[in-house]
């Protein structure tokens, strides 16, 4: 049987109820509160231009705009969830957002590279000697599990370094594995069958699922705090904070039933340490 690979992944995001699934959020139900607290603190200058990666039908893109960020770029690898995205943010009268089609493991040079300096003497604030375009990147919702295999994790972590400038903040979330008693007992099983061998045979790598729930497929890896915090370090990303959702806001009912408890994180862009 195959491995899940980006491929399906896109494939899933791109399938009918997915894209309604998220059309929907994108419409109803906004950012959420916890979201909005971490935006606040972290990025708190609403000139700065900003990449959201893995926007779906943009419900943080466009939820970001109503804060009144004005310089937002923001892209999906599913076209069906970009195309929803740009027809929400013409219905809210945010046409200024820039909406993409892109591979966050492998971003285009155009509109994502970095700019050289005017003149050789000039001074130059990324180690590549240009100007990244981005001042904060954020990647919601858990889109950066849903990449399968760790190396290309770490590339996408890789990718939004290259584009964003030094100190620059980025904001994602994971699930957590280690997070319940339900949840490590949950893993204690899948250690077993990974150990005998008879895990779903699709998955890539111990700590991934695929859920098949009704017509929606979902593919999610779920780390646990070790891993997300290895992965930071070896591709020039610093840890600056993470918390559970629950700690950080009530989420209302609504919110609760489109998403479950997850990991906030932030990092801060610093200097790549290696491959
Ligand atoms: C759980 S959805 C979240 C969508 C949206 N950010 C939200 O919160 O409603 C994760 C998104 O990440 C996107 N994604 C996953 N892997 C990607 C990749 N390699 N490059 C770009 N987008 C990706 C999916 O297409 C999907 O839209």
């Amino acid at each position: 049987m195959k491995k899940i690979s980006s491929h399906q992944v896109r494939a899933d995001f791109n399938d009918l109820p997915a894209v309604l699934h998220y059309t929907r959020a994108a419409h109803e139900l906004g950012l959420w509160a916890s979201e909005r607290i971490l935006i606040e603190r972290f990025f708190p200058d609403r000139d700065a231009p900003l990449l959201e990666a893995g926007c779906g039908a943009g419900r943080v893109t466009i939820g970001l705009w109503s804060l009144g960020y004005h310089r937002l770029t923001a892209f999906d690898f599913a076209r069906e969830l970009v195309d929803q995205a740009v027809s929400l943010a013409a219905e809210r009268g945010a046409e200024a957002i820039r909406f993409l089609q892109a591979d966050v493991t492998r971003l285009p040079r155009r509109p994502f590279s970095v700019r050289k300096p005017r003149a050789p003497t000039a001074p130059s604030n990324t180690h590549e000697g240009g100007h990244a375009p981005f001042a904060g990147a954020l990647f919601m919702f858990n889109g950066l599990m849903q990449i399968p295999g760790r190396a290309n994790r770490r590339q996408a972590l890789r990718e939004l370094h290259r584009v964003c400038r030094p100190g620059a903040p980025l904001l994602f979330t994971t699930h957590d594995r280690d997070h319940s008693p339900a949840e490590r007992a949950l893993w204690r099983l899948e250690t077993l069958r990974w150990i005998r061998g008879d895990q779903d045979p699709r998955l890539v790598e111990f700590g991934d699922r695929y859920f098949e729930d009704g017509a929606v497929r979902t593919f999610m890896h779920l780390p646990d705090r070790r891993e997300i915090l290895e992965d930071l370090a070896v591709t020039g990303w610093s840890h600056a904070f993470d918390a559970m959702r629950s700690t950080l806001a009530r989420e209302s009912r609504s919110i609760r039933d489109f998403s479950d408890e997850c990991r906030f994180w932030v990092a801060r862009r610093g200097q790549p340490l290696g491959r």
